[in-house]
């Protein structure tokens, strides 16, 4: 059944009799599991009143561009970030113009110029605006950019016409939404994750770990489901909804992540380590809790394996993909890193800024490969793990898949 769980669904409602129709598809979307947040141009608050939208999404409804408020509370460009999906439903003629156009003269069109996301349109107009040359050579225009559309239905229309114009309806624009994402590219692939932190115990009550959320290796467990890949995710301790039709086993240390993953090896096409595995172990676990003692003690730490090397390494060699978190030189030792490790593609990202990386809900990267590379701009992490499995889904496809069994 299509679902949108874990999705940031942004929904635009312009001014068109069908706004009215917007109030129910806010409600499909939650149903099938999407977080819903809603702008409304002027002439959508004539059809429709923000309240409703806002009881219906639970969120506050945003309006206005140029209110200083509304910016502290969710900039435009902040709300352009949340969304990983822009829907404009309905999608009038005069917005369509406007988009067409590139132009920013209201909130909803503002958004749509600053996302990454895709936007989807479910346009509804009287027939023979949607009829009109100027509409269509928008539409043209519009689909071109890579925007996709949703109906317009043909029959009876409020204004008595019968032809095409009319909304879709909101369960036929629900569904549409949520196979956005259903990408097919690693249809039949079997892809395992690692994610999150490893805790290394000292004692029984204690442990060295670090602040790992896991959240970009759970929304590349989401990404690979959407391109149906079997995914499993092989995670550390963290507090996160597992993505539907992902398999998860839990690990606690280092050695438990390899010893899971090296099982999983066989059945394995690509391998993506986006885990924060400590580098060091307690060098003994205590059996018993540590007593206070001295002024000064000295812990004794053993390196751990390194997890995504000796998977590149084996027999069974999956398309391997790393992560690297640096604080300098980012690109050179990210390189450096993605031969020695042997690994197909490595995605690079700088730990020195606190808005990206780690805790954050956002992320910038540049992803390596042997004969090139691509930077991804500041976005969602929804959004940049669908554009590294993209750009995986490319490069393992382009047959530089590394392996040697
Ligand atoms: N990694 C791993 N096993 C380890 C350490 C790291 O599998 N014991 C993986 C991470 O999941 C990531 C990549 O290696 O995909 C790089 O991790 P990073 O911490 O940036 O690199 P390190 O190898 O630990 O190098 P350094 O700490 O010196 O930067």
């Amino acid at each position: 059944m299509a679902h949108l769980f874990n999705r940031n669904v942004l929904v635009g409602v312009s001014g068109g009799i069908a706004a009215y129709k917007s109030a129910e598809l806010v409600r499909q979307l939650q149903e099938i599991g999407a977080s819903v947040r809603v702008i409304m141009t002027r002439g959508a608050r004539e059809f429709i009143t923000p309240l409703t939208l806002q009881a219906l999404s639970g969120n506050p409804v945003h309006t206005e561009l140029l209110d200083t408020e509304a910016e502290l509370g969710m900039s435009h460009i902040e709300l352009a970030r949340w969304a990983d999906l822009l829907l404009i439903a309905p999608a009038t003629a005069d917005l369509l113009a406007r988009l067409a156009a590139g132009r920013a003269d209201d909130l909803l069109a503002t958004v749509a110029l600053a996302t990454a996301a895709p936007v989807l349109l479910a346009p509804a107009m009287n027939q023979q605006m949607w009829r009109d040359k100027a509409t269509t050579a928008n539409i043209t225009t519009l689909t071109a950019r890579g925007y996709s559309m949703v109906g317009p239905a043909s029959g009876e229309q409020a204004c008595g016409d019968v032809g095409p114009g009319r909304m879709a309806q909101p369960e036929v624009i629900a569904a549409a939404a949520a196979a956005l994402f259903e990408t097919g590219l690693l249809a039949g692939k079997r892809v395992v994750i690692t994610a999150g932190p490893t805790v290394e115990a000292l004692d029984p009550v204690r442990y060295i770990s670090n602040r790992s959320s896991g959240k970009m290796g759970y929304a590349l467990a989401q990404a690979a489901v959407d391109a149906g890949a079997r995914t499993t995710l092989v995670s550390g301790p963290v507090n996160l909804p597992v993505p539907d039709h992902a398999r998860l086993v839990k690990v606690v240390s280092a050695n438990d992540m390899l010893e899971e993953c090296l099982a999983l090896l066989p059945e394995c096409d690509i391998f993506i380590a986006c885990a924060a595995v400590a580098d060091y172990r307690p060098a003994a676990i205590e059996q018993q809790k540590i007593k206070k003692g001295p002024e000064q003690i000295t812990l004794q730490l053993v390196r751990n394996p390194d997890i995504v090397a000796t998977v590149a390494a084996s027999e069974y060699r999956p398309f391997t993909v790393g992560f690297a978190a640096e604080t300098n030189d980012l690109l050179a030792h990210a390189r450096s890193k993605l031969s020695r490790k042997r690994l197909n593609m490595i995605v690079a990202n700088d730990v020195s800024d606190n808005s990206i990386g780690f805790n954050s809900d956002n992320n910038e990267a540049t992803v390596l490969w042997p004969d090139g590379e691509q930077a991804i701009a500041l976005t969602g992490k929804g959004s940049m793990a669908r554009q590294i499995i993209q750009l995986i889904a490319r490069e393992h496809g382009a047959g530089d898949t590394g392996q040697s069994n």
